[in-house]
């Protein structure tokens, strides 16, 4: 089934979206991209006269009631969004009276999924692999069941379209899904997107396709790097992993961030690339500080700023950003793309003094995009870069998905969109 071709007309719907927006310590929204993303999807349910039941998790509440994360704070903003009152159900699995008494046109938000482990499906206060933890694990599949069988209950289909967690098997995302016949559960117009999108980059591929990766650890993009590598003419690879390939090459880096362990791990993706006669582009020039506040994204009291060649950066200094020659290769690199993917900023974008290089980098793909690039962003660092820059409207795709968005482009089916289509 599709959403296109469902009638919603005297249904009620169970949504499962991503609303884990963040949050300030006030509680108020930073960035309701996620919101405006599901907004589609819930508002057609209620133009055709159906009723919806939204579901979400916030944050990692690991199975334990926890009011810094409760949907209840995100309510009246779902609301305004939707233009529709929202009734809230203080207990997700507790709330079959009010779902029952939902009447059409009308909408129920219930509280975090994840304040129940059954959601996730993990036991929780045991030490994974041992006996206690599997015993336990086999229990909670079927309490998962159990829980994903209440949530069901509330509602005549079941719409999936929460893609930043698609890559979870949970019981929102995926177990629920058997409680719906074929008829009665489908994706939703956000996550029909956001496979069109992955789609594109994968399989639709217009030549040169550059891929852009930022990020401090090369172990967290190994997979995605490696699946790249069979795809892109370009890698663009900056932010904290260029030092783990500098001092695999004996560079001096300071005290900018490694993975000491990982410097075979860099030998290999550079001889990778080589094989598969794809260009790998490094930086050459780091802007360097000698003391950075990562906590608050500043420099810190009478903190020097210098720029270094990334291999040569003396003892005390820190590399924060890519330094103009970089930049300038980079944007170079990214002329004439014709499909783009951006993950991960070039350096800690947050902090004025070091965002020109992730400035150059947003600025080269929406200049590849006016020229006809497709353009997906992706990850939530890349995307605050967009938005930081007012590039929004100038890239092909934003993407809602970070997890999620690396694991379908290295492959992976995601668990949530295999639900629905087997
Ligand atoms: C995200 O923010 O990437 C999604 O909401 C998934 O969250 P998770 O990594 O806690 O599952």
């Amino acid at each position: 089934m599709t959403i296109k071709d469902f009638n919603f007309a005297g249904k009620k719907a169970i949504v499962r979206v991503d609303f884990n927006v963040p949050l300030d310590g006030n509680g108020n929204i930073t960035d309701d991209t996620r919101i405006r993303g599901a907004l589609p999807t819930l508002k057609h349910i209620l133009d055709q006269g159906g009723a919806l039941i939204i579901m979400s998790h916030m944050g990692k509440p690991k199975g334990k009631v926890n009011p810094k994360l409760s949907l209840g704070q995100i309510k009246d903003a779902v609301s305004a969004a939707l233009g529709a009152p929202v009734q809230f159900a203080p207990d997700c699995a507790k709330a079959k009276a009010q779902a029952d008494a939902l009447k059409m046109g009308e909408v129920l938000l219930l509280e975090n999924l994840r304040y129940y482990p059954e959601e996730e499906g993990k036991p929780v206060g045991l030490e994974k692999g041992t006996p206690e933890y599997d015993e336990a694990k086999k229990a909670m599949k079927a309490s998962q069941k159990e829980f994903a069988k209440t949530l069901a209950s509330y509602a005549d289909c079941y719409v999936m379209d929460a893609f930043g967690t698609a890559h979870r098997k949970h019981a929102s995302t995926a177990v629920i899904a058997d409680y719906f016949d074929a008829d009665n559960k489908m994706l939703g117009f956000l996550m029909e997107k956001e496979v069109q999108a992955v789609d594109n980059v994968l399989t639709d591929i217009k030549r040169p396709f550059v891929a852009i990766m930022g990020g401090s650890k090369v172990s967290t993009k190994i997979g995605i790097i490696e699946n790249l590598l069979g795809k892109v003419d370009k890698l663009i690879l900056c932010g904290g992993m260029t030092y783990t390939f500098m001092k695999a090459h004996g560079g001096e880096i300071g005290n900018s961030i490694v993975e000491l362990d990982k410097l075979d791990v860099a030998l290999g993706v550079e001889e990778m690339a080589k094989k598969n006669g794809v260009e790998l582009v490094l930086a050459e020039d780091s802007v360097c500080c000698t003391g950075y506040d990562f906590a608050n994204f500043c420099v810190k009291p009478g903190a020097q700023i210098k720029t270094f060649p990334s291999n040569a950066i003396e003892e005390g200094w820190d590399g924060l950003d890519v330094g103009p020659v970089s930049a300038q290769k980079f944007a170079k690199a990214i002329e004439g793309a014709k499909t783009i993917l951006w993950n991960g900023p070039a350096g800690c974008f947050e902090c004025d003094d070091f965002c020109a290089g992730s400035r150059a980098v947003g600025e080269a793909v929406a200049k590849a995009t006016a020229e006809g690039a497709f353009s997906l962003i992706g990850g939530g660092d890349s995307v605050a870069c967009v938005h930081k820059f007012g590039l929004e409207d100038k890239v092909s795709y934003i993407s809602t998905g970070g997890g999620a968005l690396l694991e379908a482009i290295e492959g992976k089916v995601l668990p949530g969109v295999a639900a629905i289509k087997g």
